[in-house]
């Protein structure tokens, strides 16, 4: 087709969802869904307060307000996405569109970042992560800001899919870079590592934070994500974005996610301690390598085995999980879905192909 931008030809979309009968811990999703009650609660809502006929709050006064208070920053700090892809998207927008510089991405870490950079035309500069701790080699980080004309550094912390935060030295790398360089740093995971940058906010007008509410809020269907950053970024973030990104029911939900965070937010500890038994045993398998994980996932190898291919003789036994970056990421799901996890990856090891 003529018409197209020829770039565009050979770009892949994100990664095609596996069958729904399948354990799914492909997707970092939380294992459970919302209790019958809140469910409830949101169906009345969609019957008492929600007129189909008009558009939803195209402001999202209502939901600001709760994300400010959950997340202790002013209203003015937060644009609301549909999902946090949409925020990626509109930050690239408002930095690089243009010819105006790049994106610098520590790989293996989440692929939206170059997926949606490259669907606008923007130079996705790629460094790889150290192979053995996926920490940031600084010194080729460095090198990349001066001379690709870096405009945007991607962190994912903890990183998707290897699990790690950002070391100390990290952190100083990151505190020095100039006001002129836009620092995201996505906490997509924040429920499950309880480290954020928030506290640093103030001090660096170019930092911006994203979370969402599909992971530990378990809201992964209603598509709602977050940004938080200075009130000016936040500003032209609202100004570009299409004015009814977000459904009324998406709203709804997110608030009421909010009013009962406490309760939702519980089963975190579950997860974290299955995280842990799931570590613990994938670590007794032969010739399996483990990393430590901050989120709900854990990332690992297994030598002689090519991961793609262990991800097919996973996924027909009934588990699905993710390849990235020469492994694979298993989301920590039920404990029956761990074990079941387990017991079929120790049956395709044992088979030895
Ligand atoms: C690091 C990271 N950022 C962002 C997202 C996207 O989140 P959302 O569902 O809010 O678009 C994900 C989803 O897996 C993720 O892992």
């Amino acid at each position: 087709m003529r018409y197209l931008r020829p770039d565009l030809l050979q770009l892949q979309p994100y990664a095609a969802v596996p069958p729904l009968t399948a354990d799914k811990l492909d997707a970092n999703e939380f294992p459970w869904d919302w209790p019958v009650g809140f469910k409830q609660k949101l169906s009345l809502l969609w019957e008492e307060e929600i007129l189909s006929n008009r558009y939803p709050d195209a402001q999202h006064r209502r939901l600001k307000q709760a994300i400010a208070a959950y997340a202790g920053a002013a209203p003015e700090q937060i644009s609301v996405g549909n999902g946090s892809d949409e925020l990626i998207r509109s930050l690239l927008i408002a930095t690089c569109l243009g010819d105006r510089g790049g994106i610098l991405v520590p790989e293996p870490t989440f692929s939206m970042y170059a997926i949606l950079a490259e669907s606008l035309g923007i130079p996705v500069v790629r460094v790889p992560r150290h192979p053995e701790t996926f920490a940031l080699d600084l010194k080729q980080c460095q090198e990349a800001m001066t001379e690709q004309r870096v405009r945007v550094v991607c962190l994912v912390d903890p990183n998707s899919p290897t699990g790690n935060g950002l070391t100390a030295a990290e952190w100083e790398w990151v505190e020095g870079l100039p006001e002129e360089v836009l620092v995201i740093l996505d906490e997509a995971y924040f429920e499950f590592s309880q480290h954020t940058a928030l506290p640093k906010l103030a001090e660096h007008p170019n930092w911006v934070i994203l979370r969402t509410f599909s992971k530990a809020f378990r809201l992964a269907a209603h598509r709602v994500g977050y940004a938080i950053g200075h009130p000016q970024l936040i500003q032209v973030l609202e100004a570009i974005r299409l004015p009814y990104n977000l459904s009324a029911i998406s709203q709804w939900a997110a608030q009421l996610a909010l009013e009962h965070a406490d309760e939702l937010l519980a089963d975190v500890a579950l997860i974290r301690q299955e995280r842990e038994a799931l570590y613990h045993a994938l670590q007794e398998l032969p010739g399996v390598r483990v990393w430590p994980s901050q989120a709900n996932f854990l990332y690992f190898r297994v030598a002689g085995w090519d991961p793609q291919e262990l991800q097919r003789a996973w996924q027909e036994l009934g588990t699905c999980v993710r390849c990235s970056g020469g492994g694979l990421r298993l989301t920590v799901g039920s404990s029956e879905e761990n074990q079941r996890a387990l017991e079929r990856l120790r049956q395709i090891l044992q088979s030895g192909r």
